[in-house]
């Protein structure tokens, strides 16, 4: 039997950052890696030694994660970890997204994040290790972020009730709350509507959120949340009232408003 990892938005950015570290770390059987641009899939594996699948598809296409579903069932494999790192965001108000930034934000963020575990859900191992990438913005709500920051929301709730009921079986789950990384595609995607945004202070590496991450799901806890910025706001959320922070993070918005 196989011990596979597979790697969502493996293509860029923390997805090819877990790649490596877990190259090193887990030296699994395969990866397989996942994301839509096949050439950017082979670029990671290129700097793997353990063997790689490559696995172009939209996993917001039910019919290609079809295709995943089909091949675990097919081939003798257990899950020894699974990074659900494929996500994206659109920096900019509620009323200004378009139908179709709106609907993709919440397929791909959401739908997609909970469709792709469910379907690895029955090959997890003992011990597997699952990260689903969340953000800091899932802590509270985000004016001009709004829809990006409800799916991490989602992605918290749903991550924490995982790690509970997977316990039992020995898999730890950790969704993984980072502030703004500052080397990856993200920022650039997000900020194409609203390019005059730039108030990113103590922006992290995503080396540094790996890192963290990785020591996080080996200990097995709920959250993990890299950097200063995102530790404080895990705990302020609880105290400080939302409409309290909304206007504290809306004033920095416009601060950093050129
Ligand atoms: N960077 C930040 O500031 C930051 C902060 C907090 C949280 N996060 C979260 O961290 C995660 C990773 O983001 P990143 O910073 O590494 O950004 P990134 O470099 O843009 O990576 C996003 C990945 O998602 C993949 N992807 C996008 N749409 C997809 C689709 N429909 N089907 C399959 N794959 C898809 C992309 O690959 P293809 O384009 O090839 O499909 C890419 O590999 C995201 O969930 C993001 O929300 C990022």
């Amino acid at each position: 039997m196989k011990r596979i990892v597979i790697i969502t938005g493996a293509s860029s950015g923390l997805g090819r950052e877990y790649a490596s570290a877990l190259d090193r770390r887990l030296a699994p059987d395969e990866f397989w890696l996942i994301a839509r641009r096949k050439e950017k899939l082979e670029e990671t594996a290129s700097r793997l030694s353990s063997h790689c699948e490559i696995l172009p598809m939209d996993i917001t296409v039910r019919s290609e994660l079809d295709l995943l579903e089909n091949r675990l069932q097919q081939e003798d494999v257990q899950i020894i970890a699974l990074i659900s790192a494929a996500g994206m965001g659109r920096i900019g108000g509620i009323a200004s997204h378009s139908r179709s930034d709106t609907v993709n934000m919440i397929d791909l963020n959401c739908r997609a994040l909970a469709e792709v575990t469910n379907i690895c859900i029955p090959f997890l191992c003992e011990g597997a290790w699952v990260l689903q990438i969340a953000s800091v913005a899932g802590f509270q709500p985000m004016p001009y972020l709004g829809i990006y920051a409800a799916t991490k929301a989602f992605v918290q709730s749903y991550s924490k009730a995982l790690h509970y009921e997977l316990k039992d079986r020995g898999i730890h789950v950790t969704c993984v709350c980072p502030y703004w990384i500052k080397d990856t595609e993200f920022i650039g995607i997000a900020s194409e509507e609203s390019p005059d945004y730039s108030f990113m202070p103590l922006a992290l590496k995503r080396s540094d959120v790996v890192e963290k991450s990785l020591n996080d799901v080996r200990m097995n806890r709920l959250l993990s949340t890299p950097g200063i910025i995102s530790s404080c706001e895990r705990y302020l959320s609880r105290i400080v009232p939302d409409v309290l922070t909304m206007k504290v993070l809306d004033t920095f918005r416009k601060m950093g408003t050129k």
